[in-house]
């Protein structure tokens, strides 16, 4: 690997990727950032242009308050205007573009015998179907639907499916467990529940259906479920000779619920009249974690969020017309919403849809796929990066690269071995590293390079998108110009920023927008450099950033404490080296309790149950107490250093006892639990 000489070294655009760009250098982005914030109603009315609108906007392209001392939140994006997303990422393309016969997706499955291709008309055919199916189970506009699918193209046609007919789907991560769906499904009442019956993961296969049976059946405990129907796809894996194999496996089923989506689909209409939709009603519902351990319903709308995505996608990939793109994210979180099902179709794009892992059947599985369909874009995680960079070059070696041109990242920030090696290894020094800041609730990138204008400074996030005004504020809330560090906010929206918290706008008041008045407060601290370049801190909140998902001390803690031996508990996060930062969890026993590997071991598990395996602790402490101020809040920031081993406390005098840090410091765990 190459170390470059001095760490500030900036990477400039390769001048071929510059000479047809459709952002060919850095004075043309300047120049367009300028139009896009100084008259940002005539920037995205021209983006619109290239959508179809049954009928016009009335209103202005962007409405807004950001300030809750003037009144309620909100923001509004082209009111009057009628559309529809589905028509606009797939009818558009098949009857006004002719690229009926594009591919739109090339499906590749956990195992390398498992692939389809997808072309944009046959797409459309299976949305349309799906439609029709949903319509038939009795859903109508406006009412949820829960999709809890694995990567697969069924994911994908259920979603634009519900855009079409205007239901808002809500999408539920296959990793999740049966409690975290339960949770969601309770909160977005959604009438029905797309699942499959199994889920491949490396070797594993896993019975999906079971847990989306038990997630059911948890909601009916709590009140009447609103689910009345579930639609259970057979996974392809399982049709075919070599799923034989794994047709042991029993898929409950109730006859009077669910429905095999290859029966339901059979005698479907292929064709089904869009929903006219108005510009401001929702398209999906996506929870992610929050701070109280209750996740937010984050909800956007149709207009602003195609808008958004689709020139997002458009200039920080710099999409051209025979790009083959991929992006290794889940569907099941925002990077695969934007980027895998709405961005790529807004621009006619084709994609990798990938359902496996890296290292599944071997560790070169990303390197393979990439040679065999010619990758040119390539987006994933840095987590992804770190797993394989352990491999060393070898796997890499192997397969041709040479069709990339621009590779990126998005999730957590990217530390400077991690990019180095993304650079030169998979980009082979030749493509330029997006390194893209954004969050389900934005939407769609706000902080990024543009890959053909932007000078490269590995680890940052470069400069913000077109139309998105960032500021950094101290504690009180004051703008800091120049070379600073503080608060990353935005002055104003833009059109794929959330609208709401579903059903509690209040939550979503007070989260974001209380703080500072007149800002939306990302959660994120940020510094800003002498030449002007944004760079991302990590969460300043009690968020925990692991391998890429955002999770929070409290939704980790109700699952500890859960547990009849533990009176309290406190989680933290510590770096590690492939997940960014791992879980690293304090409880305190009940009298009479034993700390023992055997409740180590009961604890992770019941972590994994609640909430899922991303959520796992790497480690787990006794602490016989806890680090706590008089008034009785915990110190996490003590936590933290014991996790960390940093003995380094400074100011311990707001401490009831502070007898306790020794005592956690005599105890700490090395090892992983
Ligand atoms: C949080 C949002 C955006 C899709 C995936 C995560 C962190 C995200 C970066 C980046 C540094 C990043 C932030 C942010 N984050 N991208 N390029 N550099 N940090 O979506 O689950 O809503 O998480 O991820 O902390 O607030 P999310």
């Amino acid at each position: 690997m190459v170390v470059p000489e001095t760490p500030n070294k900036m990477y400039y655009p390769p001048s071929d990727l510059q000479r047809d760009a459709h952002v060919p250098n850095f004075h043309s982005y300047l120049e367009a950032y300028r139009k896009s914030t100084e008259d940002p109603e005539a920037f995205w009315r021209d983006v619109a242009d290239d959508f179809f609108w049954k009928k016009p906007a009335t209103g202005p392209m962007l409405q807004y308050n950001f300030d809750v001392t003037k009144g309620s939140i909100f923001v509004k994006c082209m009111e009057g205007a009628k559309s529809n997303v589905c028509y606009n990422v797939l009818d558009r393309h098949v009857k006004e573009k002719e690229l009926g016969e594009k591919v739109a997706y090339y499906w590749e499955g956990n195992s390398p015998d498992q692939h389809t291709t997808i072309t944009y008309s046959q797409l459309l055919i299976q949305v349309c179907r799906c439609a029709n199916v949903l319509k038939q189970m009795g859903v109508k506009k406006g009412d949820r639907v829960s999709i809890y699918l694995p990567m697969i193209p069924e994911l994908v046609y259920s979603m634009l499916a519900c855009a079409r007919i205007g239901a808002v789907h809500s999408v539920v991560f296959a990793g999740f467990s049966s409690e975290s769906l339960c949770e969601r499904v309770m909160d977005a009442q959604s009438v029905v529940l797309v699942t499959a019956d199994a889920v491949y993961r490396g070797e594993k296969l896993i019975n999906l259906k079971q847990i989306a049976d038990e997630a059911l059946e948890k909601c009916r405990g709590k009140t009447s479920s609103s689910v009345t129907k579930c639609l259970v796809v057979k996974h392809h894996a399982r049709r075919t000779k070599g799923g034989a194999a794994c047709s042991k496996l029993q898929t409950p089923w109730n006859m009077d619920r669910d429905v095999w989506w290859d029966e339901a689909i059979r005698g479907s209409p292929e064709d089904c009249e869009p929903e006219w939709m108005d510009a401001e009603d929702p398209l999906f519902i996506l929870y992610t974690s929050g701070s109280t351990g209750k996740p937010k319903g984050v909800l956007h709308t149709g207009a602003g969020y195609l808008l958004y995505t689709s020139l997002t996608f458009k200039y920080v990939f710099d999409h051209r017309r025979d790009d083959v793109y991929w992006c290794t994210a889940d569907i099941g979180w925002i990077t695969g919403h934007s980027y895998i099902t709405y961005g790529p179709l807004a621009n006619g794009a084709t994609s990798v849809l990938f359902e496996g892992i890296p290292v599944y059947p071997h560790v070169g599985r990303y390197w393979e796929i990439i040679e065999k369909y010619q990758v040119s874009k390539f987006y994933t995680a840095p987590t992804a990066i770190r797993l394989l960079m352990k491999f060393g070059r070898e796997p890499l070696q192997k397969f041709d690269l040479s069709s990339l041109k621009i590779v990126g990242t998005v999730g957590e920030p990217i530390n400077s071995e991690a990019w180095h090696w993304f650079h030169e290894e998979v980009g082979q020094g030749r493509c330029p590293v997006v390194d893209t800041f954004w969050q389900t609730e934005t939407g769609g990138h706000v902080l990024t390079p543009l890959p053909a204008a932007t000078p490269l400074k590995p680890g940052s996030a470069t400069f913000p998108f077109f139309g998105v005004e960032p500021s950094i504020l101290n504690e009180h809330g004051e703008e800091l110009e120049g070379e600073a560090e503080g608060y990353l906010v935005f002055r104003r929206p833009w059109p794929g920023i959330m609208r709401t918290l579903y059903r509690n706008h209040e939550r979503f008041e007070n989260t974001y927008f209380k703080k500072f008045p007149g800002f939306y407060v990302t959660g994120d601290g940020c510094r800003r450099d002498k030449d002007g370049y944004y760079w991302i801190t990590g969460r300043i909140d009690d968020m925990m950033n692991v391998s890429g998902h955002l999770m929070s001390s409290a939704e980790v803690e109700a699952a500890l404490t859960e547990h009849s031996a533990v009176a309290e508990a406190a989680v933290v996060s510590r770096p590690h080296a492939v997940k960014g930062e791992c879980l690293y969890c304090f409880v305190t026993l009940k009298d009479g309790g034993e700390f023992n590997p055997s409740l180590v071991a009961a604890l992770k598990t019941a972590v994994r149950d609640k909430i899922g395996p991303i959520a796992t602790p790497d480690f787990i402490q006794n602490a016989p107490a806890l680090p706590k101020t008089r008034s009785g809040k915990i110190m996490r920031r003590i936590l933290r250093q014991v996790a960390r081993n940093d003995k380094d406390l400074g100011d311990l005098s707001t401490l009831a006892d502070p007898q306790v840090v020794e005592i956690l410091f005599s105890q700490r765990c090395e090892t992983t639990a």
